[in-house]
């Protein structure tokens, strides 16, 4: 009869189920010891060939036996101990850094804050917009000139990533009946990357529209200016003539510098003046678009990145977007 002890006693004092396969195949496989025998039932006569085949199914049925049996136990070790390695402790994750507002946002922050408190109220608009809200209701016809102001990314679709928050104005607008007092923070996108430009930054948007006569220069200049002061403390403030094709008329508004005092630096480009808005008194064809009679109104846009830079004397805008935490760890 055949056995094979040696094959039982290795399966027996097997450690893993590699060693086990090994095992396997040193039996089972092309050259195993089992393989072998039942190579060699051939030589034997006809008779003792059905005895011994009987014997080597036996022995063959026995070792397979026990390998399964061994493998249910040691796969069962492998798994518990695989579980047991891999375990996520989560008490390595205890933040040691503590997180923080982004200096962007608390600029935002802030600024949202005063309008909040001038009786404003928060709208929003989608990112990417159509060329009607972001171009044309706002006074920028097609080929016109004005559209170079921007560095635009189109869609092939004809959509583009809003350039501005004025199409918001339209937006409110269209959906509401004046008087509106409104301001919309959010993100804008251009082509345009350099110390002082990158591709997505964020603008703050007001509009204020009320009875014709009932809304004029002479408010939005006291909002801004009342604005700057309650950001930067007591600063000078100068409208300077602009243009923007959906206000008539359209100024930048300038303060003084704060790291100079106006007595001219580098920040200031030695003017002792600070460009910090844009704005005006929004243009008869705005309200056209929107179909509004019988109104006036005023709008301005400013850019939060550029608030920041100045409330923070960051000089160069792309730090804000780098996520270097030894630049942001200085905010929190
Ligand atoms: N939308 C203008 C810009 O992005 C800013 C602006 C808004 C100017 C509202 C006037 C009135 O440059």
């Amino acid at each position: 009869m055949f056995m094979d002890n040696n094959v039982l006693k290795a399966i027996e004092s097997a450690q893993t189920t590699q060693e086990l396969e090994d095992i396997r195949i040193k039996a089972f496989g092309k050259k195993g010891s089992i393989t072998e025998l039942f190579a060699l039932l051939k030589t034997f006569d006809e008779s003792t060939k059905k005895i011994k085949a009987r014997e080597l199914n036996i022995l063959k049925a026995t070792i397979e036996k026990a390998l399964q049996a061994k493998k249910d136990i040691l796969s069962t070790q492998e798994l518990a101990q695989k579980l047991k390695d891999e375990k996520i402790d989560m008490s390595l994750f205890k933040p040691n850094i503590k997180g923080s507002h982004h200096p962007v946002m608390l600029t935002l922050e802030h600024i949202i804050n005063y309008f909040i408190s001038m009786n404003f109220t928060l709208r929003r608009g989608p990112l990417i917009e159509d060329d009607f809200h972001n171009f044309q209701a706002l006074n920028i016809a097609e080929n016109h000139p004005a559209r170079d102001m921007q560095d635009t990314f189109y869609f092939q679709d004809g959509k583009v990533l809003r350039t501005h928050t004025s199409p918001v104005q339209i937006r409110t607008m269209e959906q509401e009946a004046p008087p509106i007092r409104m301001i919309c923070p959010g993100a804008v996108f251009r082509c345009d990357y350099d110390l002082t430009h990158t591709p997505m930054f964020h603008q703050v948007e007001g509009l204020v529209v009320d009875k014709e006569g009932k809304v004029s220069f002479a408010n939005l200049k006291y909002i801004l200016e009342d604005f700057l002061r309650f950001v930067f403390g007591e600063v000078k403030v100068r409208f300077r003539s602009s243009f923007f094709p959906f206000t008539e008329p359209s100024a930048e508004v300038d303060m003084s510098c704060i790291f100079c005092d106006a007595h001219g630096c580098r920040v200031c480009s030695h003017t002792g003046w600070l460009e910090v808005l844009g704005c005006g008194v929004v243009d008869e064809n705005v309200f056209k678009a929107v179909n509004y009679q019988n109104v006036s109104g005023y709008a301005f846009g400013l850019g939060v990145e550029r608030f920041a830079m100045l409330m923070y004397g960051v000089n160069d805008l792309r730090s804000f977007f780098e996520s270097d935490l030894r630049v942001l760890e200085q905010f929190s």
